[in-house]
């Protein structure tokens, strides 16, 4: 690595020698950018580091030709571009969409790859590297034998901003062991409809919950050398049911709020991520009042780089700006540049992208000025983040392995802290360690249906007979560890579970990611609900034994008539790799201290139903509730 480094600071400044002698005998018409103003960057008598940063960022984008300029714009998926392709367009960034990974999805992999890519952009003209990003959105989640989190929903119920530090910071070590230094996170979507399929991705349904989680978080990300990106801006949690577009019913849709209520939910979280110093924002599929946020000029130019003064850069989602309607792609590119966006997540058509960008500043539909602001934006960012000296990230921070015991340990610690305790009669709960336990339902032994979507794949999937769909522990073998070591007996065969003194039914959701998770009913049974739920609900129930019931779910399900059933409910959201820290808790070697960050409502017929907004009614769990020991 470190040879790599210095070759490219070699090349780099042999570069710059090169077009310092070529620019003094170019003619005006060349387009062969004038000579850096500062010293050469990396230098040996003046390391890069010691360059301040915006002289360096105005010298490079003064020697910068359009093509260069352009070329930083442009974010391609690594399944479509070369890293020759890098090379000769001089591309900004490559990025992995869901479940994007190389070879054989290990560490070696994946460094193997980004070498590949930062190796052609260090041959470029100026050498100034990719930066790769992915959504490690609840831990570098892409990749096997990385530590899962907790999806942000159950680090809501935690709400614990040192503990979001650390997740940040773990999250940021286990990227960088990959040679990754951009996360699509965090996500500061402020959900406000349950039926939403990104509900797990929000923190909850409280804008200052929201705040409070994400602003450590972005810290613990930027502090440990990845670039943080809040997204999605702005209002993608407060779309109104049946205004959803790429076919879904709610996802993307239109929030359908006052402006002030926008305002006071949707973005008020983007200023407190800008006080926080995020460096970049994503913006979001939604819209408001009628106008796409990939073309809302007022909202990205004058609001969010304007009175919040964002000074990172913006950067569109998964070929949003073709949702802008009644525009052709060139003047979707064109209409998304003037609004504000600087960096385009072009998977496929970034070769498209890039000529229009080309055409649009020849013909003047893109001012030089705009470009020059978004690549200003662009360089001031992989400067400040360290990305020159380090393309492949600081390797004096990258976990020297994934899912290092340590970094297992703060996952734990976040499981127990995500389980909201919302019914205990009888106080059946805690276990006692010595008891027969009878454990069933589909949630009880699966890793897949512990992580959900975002989970190696875009949308997640289940363990097979054969093997886990991640690295990492189940609920089930945290209840074996704790019996085992203290005589107590776990049954799962239901022939034998008229000998156990309790049930334990762990219930869940199929994986699902983004509008594919959109559910309408929320019943325990139908939509994203497992399919084996039914049968497990009805089994404990013919049993008869005292019944401790626990939710896998990436939001509130409606079990208000199946509870009246139970004795103990527990709420688990998706608590990701570390299942078995579920037991800690269940046998009382930890409190519950979770809190509910959603409302938790009746009927579907309450959505949206929120703490601040109860429409005149009463949800059957309220926004912060949590029961304990
Ligand atoms: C997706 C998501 C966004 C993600 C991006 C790249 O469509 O909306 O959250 O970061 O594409 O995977």
């Amino acid at each position: 690595m470190k040879k790599f480094v210095n070759s490219r600071v070699k090349f780099l400044a042999l570069a710059m020698s090169v077009m310092l002698i070529v620019s003094c005998q170019s003619s005006e018409d060349r387009k062969i950018p004038q000579p850096l103003q500062s010293p050469l960057p990396g230098s040996s008598n003046n390391p890069i580091s010691e360059v301040n940063n915006e002289e360096w960022v105005e010298s490079i984008l003064k020697s910068m030709s359009i093509e260069e300029k352009i070329g930083q714009m442009v974010q391609a998926e690594r399944r479509y571009i070369f890293p020759s392709q890098v090379k000769n367009y001089f591309i900004g960034s490559v990025f992995s969409g869901g479940g994007s990974s190389p070879g054989k999805n290990k560490a070696e992999d994946w460094i193997k790859m980004n070498e590949d890519y930062q190796k052609e952009a260090a041959e470029t003209r100026l050498g100034i590297p990719i930066i790769y990003g992915i959504d490690a959105v609840h831990g570098h989640n892409t990749v096997y034998g990385a530590v899962v989190f907790p999806h942000n929903i159950g680090l809501g119920a935690a709400n614990d901003p040192e503990l979001m530090y650390k997740i940040g910071e773990v999250t940021a070590k286990e990227m960088l062991a990959t040679g990754v230094n951009w996360n699509f996170a965090p996500c500061i979507a402020v959900a406000r409809d349950e039926r939403w399929g990104r509900s797990y991705e929000s923190y909850g349904e409280d804008p200052e919950l929201v705040s409070r989680l994400a602003v450590p978080y972005i810290k613990g990300l930027q502090e440990n050398g990845v670039i943080a990106c809040a997204k999605h801006y702005a209002g993608d949690g407060g779309t109104m049911w049946g205004t959803g577009d790429s076919g879904y019913p709610i996802d993307q849709g239109e929030t359908k709020i006052s402006r002030e209520e926008f305002e006071k939910i949707h973005l008020s979280v983007y200023e407190e991520a800008v006080k926080a110093g995020v460096k970049t924002v994503m913006v979001s599929f939604s819209s408001f009042e009628g106008v796409k946020m990939h073309e809302n000029k007022y909202l990205i130019q004058d609001v969010l780089k304007g009175e919040m003064g964002f000074k990172g850069f913006v950067v569109s989602d998964w070929e949003g700006v073709h949702q802008i309607k009644n525009k052709d792609f060139y003047q979707q590119i064109v209409s998304a540049v003037n609004a504000g966006i600087d960096m385009f997540m072009e998977p496929m058509k970034w070769k498209e992208c890039y000529s229009h960008l080309k055409t649009a500043v020849e013909k003047g539909d893109i001012s030089r000025e705009r470009i020059d602001d978004a690549v200003r934006r662009i360089l001031t960012v992989k400067k400040e983040m360290g990305v020159l000296e380090n393309p492949l990230g600081d390797r004096s921070i990258a976990a020297k392995e994934l899912g290092m015991e340590e970094n297992i340990e703060i996952a734990r610690e976040a499981v127990r802290k995500s389980l909201v305790l919302l019914k205990n009669d009888n106080n059946v709960l805690p276990l006692k360690k010595d008891a027969k336990i009878f454990i069933t339902g589909p949630g009880a032994d699966d890793i897949g249906l512990q992580c959900g979507g975002w989970t190696r794949s875009w949308q997640g999937d289940v363990d097979s007979w054969r093997d886990r769909w991640m690295k990492g522990t189940s609920i089930l073998d945290g209840f074996k560890r704790i019996a085992q070591a203290n005589g107590g007996t776990i049954i799962t065969d239901p022939k034998k579970a008229k000998n156990a003194d309790v049930t334990v039914l762990v219930l869940a959701e199929k994986p699902y990611a983004e509008g594919v998770g959109d559910d309408g009913t929320l019943g325990l049974y139908d939509g994203m609900a497992h399919n084996e739920n039914k049968k497990a609900v009805e089994e404990a129930k013919k049993l008869g034994l005292p019944t401790i019931t626990l939710l896998l779910s990436g939001r509130p399900r409606i079990i208000t008539e199946e509870i009246n059933d139970w004795d103990a409910f527990v709420a688990a959201w998706l608590p990701g790799s570390e299942g078995d820290a579920v037991a800690d808790v269940l046998y009382g070697d930890y409190n519950f201290t979770g809190k509910l960050p959603f409302s938790w409502p009746k009927s579907v017929e309450q959505i949206p139903i929120n703490h601040d907004d109860p429409k005149g009614e009463k949800p059957l769990f309220e926004f912060g509730f949590g029961l304990k020991y």
